[in-house]
Protein backbone atom coordinates (compact mmCIF):
# COMPACT_ATOMS: atom_id res chain seq x y z
CA UNK A 1 0.00 0.00 0.00
CA UNK A 2 1.35 3.76 -0.69
CA UNK A 3 1.06 5.66 2.35
CA UNK A 4 2.37 9.23 2.92
CA UNK A 5 4.03 10.25 5.36
CA UNK A 6 4.69 13.95 6.30
CA UNK A 7 7.48 14.44 8.47
CA UNK A 8 9.15 11.50 7.35
CA UNK A 9 12.72 12.39 8.08
CA UNK A 10 12.23 13.47 11.46
CA UNK A 11 12.74 11.74 14.53
CA UNK A 12 9.98 9.72 14.94
CA UNK A 13 9.08 9.95 11.13
CA UNK A 14 12.11 7.97 9.69
CA UNK A 15 10.86 5.40 12.10
CA UNK A 16 7.27 5.28 10.96
CA UNK A 17 9.12 4.76 7.27
CA UNK A 18 11.47 2.32 8.05
CA UNK A 19 8.63 0.08 9.64
CA UNK A 20 6.09 0.46 6.90
CA UNK A 21 8.83 -0.77 4.24
CA UNK A 22 9.45 -3.53 6.72
CA UNK A 23 6.07 -4.48 6.19
CA UNK A 24 5.73 -4.37 2.27
CA UNK A 25 4.79 -0.96 2.03
CA UNK A 26 5.42 2.19 0.01
CA UNK A 27 6.28 5.24 1.89
CA UNK A 28 5.98 8.45 0.32
CA UNK A 29 7.71 11.15 2.74
CA UNK A 30 6.84 14.21 2.18
CA UNK A 31 9.05 17.01 3.80
CA UNK A 32 10.97 20.54 2.12
CA UNK A 33 13.93 18.13 2.15
CA UNK A 34 12.03 15.82 -0.30
CA UNK A 35 10.87 19.33 -2.00
CA UNK A 36 7.15 19.20 -0.81
CA UNK A 37 6.24 22.08 2.00
CA UNK A 38 2.74 21.48 3.59
CA UNK A 39 3.00 25.65 4.20
CA UNK A 40 2.23 25.89 0.28
CA UNK A 41 -0.47 24.40 -1.55
CA UNK A 42 1.17 23.36 -4.55
CA UNK A 43 2.85 20.12 -4.66
CA UNK A 44 0.84 18.71 -2.51
CA UNK A 45 -1.77 17.13 -5.00
CA UNK A 46 0.76 15.45 -6.76
CA UNK A 47 2.98 14.30 -3.83
CA UNK A 48 -0.08 12.05 -2.75
CA UNK A 49 -0.97 11.00 -6.13
CA UNK A 50 -2.03 7.25 -5.37
CA UNK A 51 -1.40 7.44 -1.81
CA UNK A 52 -4.56 5.44 0.37
CA UNK A 53 -3.11 6.51 3.60
CA UNK A 54 -1.56 9.48 4.88
CA UNK A 55 0.46 9.50 8.45
CA UNK A 56 1.12 13.32 10.08
CA UNK A 57 4.70 13.27 11.87
CA UNK A 58 5.41 16.96 10.80
CA UNK A 59 6.14 19.45 12.96
CA UNK A 60 7.91 23.20 13.87
CA UNK A 61 10.87 23.06 16.04
CA UNK A 62 9.39 26.80 17.54
CA UNK A 63 7.69 26.26 21.08
CA UNK A 64 6.53 29.83 21.04
CA UNK A 65 2.25 29.63 20.68
CA UNK A 66 1.89 31.57 17.83
CA UNK A 67 4.58 29.85 15.69
CA UNK A 68 3.03 26.90 16.46
CA UNK A 69 -1.04 27.50 16.01
CA UNK A 70 0.20 28.97 12.84
CA UNK A 71 2.42 26.07 11.23
CA UNK A 72 -0.37 23.35 12.50
CA UNK A 73 -3.22 24.96 11.38
CA UNK A 74 -1.79 26.06 7.42
CA UNK A 75 -0.09 21.94 7.12
CA UNK A 76 -3.27 20.76 9.07
CA UNK A 77 -5.40 22.15 6.78
CA UNK A 78 -3.41 21.82 3.46
CA UNK A 79 -2.44 17.99 4.24
CA UNK A 80 -6.30 17.48 5.09
CA UNK A 81 -7.88 18.97 2.01
CA UNK A 82 -5.28 17.30 -0.12
CA UNK A 83 -5.56 14.13 1.17
CA UNK A 84 -9.67 14.58 1.28
CA UNK A 85 -9.21 15.45 -2.97
CA UNK A 86 -6.68 12.97 -3.35
CA UNK A 87 -9.66 10.14 -1.92
CA UNK A 88 -7.08 9.12 0.95
CA UNK A 89 -9.20 6.88 2.90
CA UNK A 90 -7.38 7.31 6.52
CA UNK A 91 -5.38 10.03 7.91
CA UNK A 92 -3.28 9.35 10.99
CA UNK A 93 -2.10 11.54 13.25
CA UNK A 94 0.59 12.26 15.82
CA UNK A 95 -0.56 14.19 19.34
CA UNK A 96 0.85 14.61 22.54
CA UNK A 97 0.06 13.06 25.88
CA UNK A 98 -2.02 15.65 27.89
CA UNK A 99 -2.40 18.23 24.76
CA UNK A 100 -6.04 19.19 26.23
CA UNK A 101 -4.88 19.31 29.70
CA UNK A 102 -1.49 21.77 29.29
CA UNK A 103 -3.04 24.72 26.76
CA UNK A 104 -0.20 26.58 26.69
CA UNK A 105 2.40 27.20 23.90
CA UNK A 106 3.32 24.31 21.69
CA UNK A 107 0.47 22.24 22.57
CA UNK A 108 -2.22 24.87 21.51
CA UNK A 109 -0.90 24.37 17.83
CA UNK A 110 -1.10 20.65 18.69
CA UNK A 111 -4.60 21.15 20.05
CA UNK A 112 -5.58 23.00 16.93
CA UNK A 113 -4.18 19.95 14.42
CA UNK A 114 -6.20 17.54 16.07
CA UNK A 115 -9.44 19.84 15.76
CA UNK A 116 -8.68 20.10 11.90
CA UNK A 117 -8.42 16.40 11.66
CA UNK A 118 -11.55 15.43 13.39
CA UNK A 119 -13.00 17.72 10.76
CA UNK A 120 -10.99 16.58 7.71
CA UNK A 121 -14.30 14.61 6.14
CA UNK A 122 -11.64 11.47 6.33
CA UNK A 123 -11.66 9.01 8.35
CA UNK A 124 -9.09 9.68 10.96
CA UNK A 125 -6.99 7.93 13.80
CA UNK A 126 -5.25 10.26 16.76
CA UNK A 127 -2.34 8.37 18.67
CA UNK A 128 -1.53 10.64 21.09
CA UNK A 129 2.02 9.61 22.34
CA UNK A 130 4.56 10.69 25.63
CA UNK A 131 7.82 12.16 24.84
CA UNK A 132 10.26 10.77 22.73
CA UNK A 133 13.76 9.24 24.33
CA UNK A 134 15.10 11.66 22.27
CA UNK A 135 13.12 15.09 23.45
CA UNK A 136 15.74 15.44 26.20
CA UNK A 137 18.17 16.21 23.37
CA UNK A 138 15.46 18.38 21.29
CA UNK A 139 14.69 20.49 24.02
CA UNK A 140 18.24 21.33 25.20
CA UNK A 141 19.30 21.84 21.15
CA UNK A 142 16.57 24.68 21.65
CA UNK A 143 18.17 26.45 25.21
CA UNK A 144 20.76 28.78 24.16
CA UNK A 145 23.78 29.86 26.89
CA UNK A 146 25.92 28.51 29.51
CA UNK A 147 22.88 27.33 31.35
CA UNK A 148 19.94 24.82 30.36
CA UNK A 149 16.82 25.72 32.31
CA UNK A 150 14.74 22.41 32.11
CA UNK A 151 11.28 22.03 33.46
CA UNK A 152 11.23 19.69 36.72
CA UNK A 153 7.88 17.35 36.48
CA UNK A 154 6.73 14.03 35.65
CA UNK A 155 7.56 12.56 31.95
CA UNK A 156 6.90 9.07 31.20
CA UNK A 157 9.52 8.75 27.88
CA UNK A 158 8.90 6.21 25.45
CA UNK A 159 11.71 5.37 22.01
CA UNK A 160 10.47 7.01 19.03
CA UNK A 161 11.16 4.00 17.18
CA UNK A 162 8.45 2.17 19.25
CA UNK A 163 5.88 5.02 18.33
CA UNK A 164 7.49 4.66 14.93
CA UNK A 165 6.07 1.00 14.68
CA UNK A 166 3.31 1.58 16.72
CA UNK A 167 1.94 4.63 13.86
CA UNK A 168 3.26 1.66 11.17
CA UNK A 169 0.49 -0.45 13.19
CA UNK A 170 -2.18 2.04 13.08
CA UNK A 171 -1.40 3.28 9.34
CA UNK A 172 -2.09 -0.21 8.36
CA UNK A 173 -5.43 -1.15 10.34
CA UNK A 174 -8.67 0.85 10.49
CA UNK A 175 -9.59 3.95 11.62
CA UNK A 176 -9.78 4.35 15.22
CA UNK A 177 -10.70 8.02 15.89
CA UNK A 178 -8.64 8.66 19.59
CA UNK A 179 -6.42 5.77 19.92
CA UNK A 180 -5.36 4.60 23.51
CA UNK A 181 -2.41 6.46 24.72
CA UNK A 182 0.98 5.53 24.06
CA UNK A 183 3.69 6.09 26.82
CA UNK A 184 7.11 4.59 28.02
CA UNK A 185 7.71 2.05 30.25
CA UNK A 186 8.87 4.25 33.19
CA UNK A 187 8.65 7.80 34.90
CA UNK A 188 11.99 10.02 34.65
CA UNK A 189 12.16 13.85 35.00
CA UNK A 190 13.24 15.71 32.26
CA UNK A 191 16.27 17.76 33.99
CA UNK A 192 17.73 14.11 35.11
CA UNK A 193 16.98 12.48 31.41
CA UNK A 194 19.01 15.79 30.49
CA UNK A 195 21.80 15.85 32.70
CA UNK A 196 22.34 12.06 31.66
CA UNK A 197 22.31 12.26 27.91
CA UNK A 198 25.27 15.53 28.69
CA UNK A 199 27.24 13.01 30.94
CA UNK A 200 27.04 10.30 27.67
CA UNK A 201 28.24 12.97 25.17
CA UNK A 202 24.67 13.59 24.08
CA UNK A 203 24.60 17.14 24.37
CA UNK A 204 26.68 20.35 25.15
CA UNK A 205 28.15 20.30 27.82
CA UNK A 206 26.66 22.81 30.88
CA UNK A 207 24.77 23.00 33.70
CA UNK A 208 21.43 21.88 34.33
CA UNK A 209 19.07 23.98 36.51
CA UNK A 210 15.25 22.64 37.33
CA UNK A 211 12.90 25.52 36.75
CA UNK A 212 9.33 24.55 38.49
CA UNK A 213 6.82 26.37 35.63
CA UNK A 214 3.09 26.28 36.47
CA UNK A 215 1.20 24.42 34.40
CA UNK A 216 2.67 21.90 31.65
CA UNK A 217 5.11 19.46 32.39
CA UNK A 218 6.01 20.62 35.77
CA UNK A 219 2.52 20.48 36.52
CA UNK A 220 2.14 16.53 35.96
CA UNK A 221 -0.32 17.48 33.08
CA UNK A 222 1.97 15.27 30.13
CA UNK A 223 1.74 12.03 31.37
CA UNK A 224 -1.12 9.72 30.47
CA UNK A 225 -3.72 9.27 33.42
CA UNK A 226 -5.93 5.55 32.01
CA UNK A 227 -3.93 2.36 30.80
CA UNK A 228 -2.86 2.17 27.18
CA UNK A 229 -0.06 0.61 25.29
CA UNK A 230 3.11 1.17 27.11
CA UNK A 231 7.15 1.13 25.21
CA UNK A 232 9.41 -1.60 26.52
CA UNK A 233 13.08 0.40 26.13
CA UNK A 234 13.45 2.29 29.45
CA UNK A 235 15.59 5.72 28.66
CA UNK A 236 18.29 4.37 30.28
CA UNK A 237 18.79 1.58 27.65
CA UNK A 238 18.24 3.82 25.00
CA UNK A 239 20.74 5.63 26.14
CA UNK A 240 23.57 3.13 26.20
CA UNK A 241 22.54 2.27 22.44
CA UNK A 242 23.45 5.81 21.21
CA UNK A 243 26.88 6.47 19.45
CA UNK A 244 27.44 10.57 19.49
N1 LIG B 1 9.46 14.97 20.02
C1 LIG B 1 8.65 14.43 20.94
O1 LIG B 1 9.04 14.12 22.08
C2 LIG B 1 7.20 14.17 20.58
C3 LIG B 1 6.37 13.46 21.47
C4 LIG B 1 5.03 13.21 21.11
C5 LIG B 1 4.53 13.67 19.90
N2 LIG B 1 5.37 14.37 19.08
C6 LIG B 1 4.84 14.86 17.80
O2 LIG B 1 5.47 14.12 16.76
C7 LIG B 1 5.56 14.92 15.58
C8 LIG B 1 6.97 14.79 15.01
O3 LIG B 1 7.91 15.24 15.95
P1 LIG B 1 9.48 15.02 15.72
O4 LIG B 1 10.13 15.37 17.01
O5 LIG B 1 9.70 13.69 15.09
O6 LIG B 1 9.77 16.17 14.65
P2 LIG B 1 11.14 16.57 13.97
O7 LIG B 1 12.23 15.62 14.32
O8 LIG B 1 11.32 18.03 14.23
O9 LIG B 1 10.83 16.37 12.40
C9 LIG B 1 9.95 17.23 11.74
C10 LIG B 1 9.66 16.70 10.35
O10 LIG B 1 8.70 17.60 9.74
C11 LIG B 1 9.22 18.03 8.47
N3 LIG B 1 8.73 19.39 8.22
C12 LIG B 1 8.89 20.49 8.99
N4 LIG B 1 8.32 21.56 8.39
C13 LIG B 1 7.78 21.11 7.23
C14 LIG B 1 7.08 21.73 6.16
N5 LIG B 1 6.79 23.04 6.17
N6 LIG B 1 6.69 20.97 5.12
C15 LIG B 1 6.98 19.65 5.07
N7 LIG B 1 7.63 19.00 6.05
C16 LIG B 1 8.04 19.72 7.12
C17 LIG B 1 10.74 17.97 8.64
O11 LIG B 1 11.42 17.85 7.40
P3 LIG B 1 12.01 19.16 6.64
O12 LIG B 1 12.71 19.98 7.67
O13 LIG B 1 12.89 18.59 5.56
O14 LIG B 1 10.82 19.85 6.07
C18 LIG B 1 10.88 16.66 9.42
O15 LIG B 1 10.75 15.55 8.55
C19 LIG B 1 5.18 16.36 16.00
O16 LIG B 1 3.90 16.66 15.56
C20 LIG B 1 5.21 16.32 17.52
O17 LIG B 1 4.29 17.17 18.13
C21 LIG B 1 6.68 14.62 19.36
Amino acid sequence: MRIAVAGGTGSVGRHVVEALRARGHEPLVLSRGQGVDLLAVSGLDAALTGAEVVVDVSNISATGKAAAVSFFDRAGRNLTEAARRAGVRHLVSLSIVGVDRVKLGYYTGKLRQEEIVKAAGVPWTILRATQFHEFAGQFLSGIPGPLALVPTGRVQPVAAWEVGEALADLATGSPQRMAPELAGPQIESLPDMARRLIAAGGARKRPVLPLHLPGGMSAGHLVPTGPGPRGTQTFAEWLKQQSW
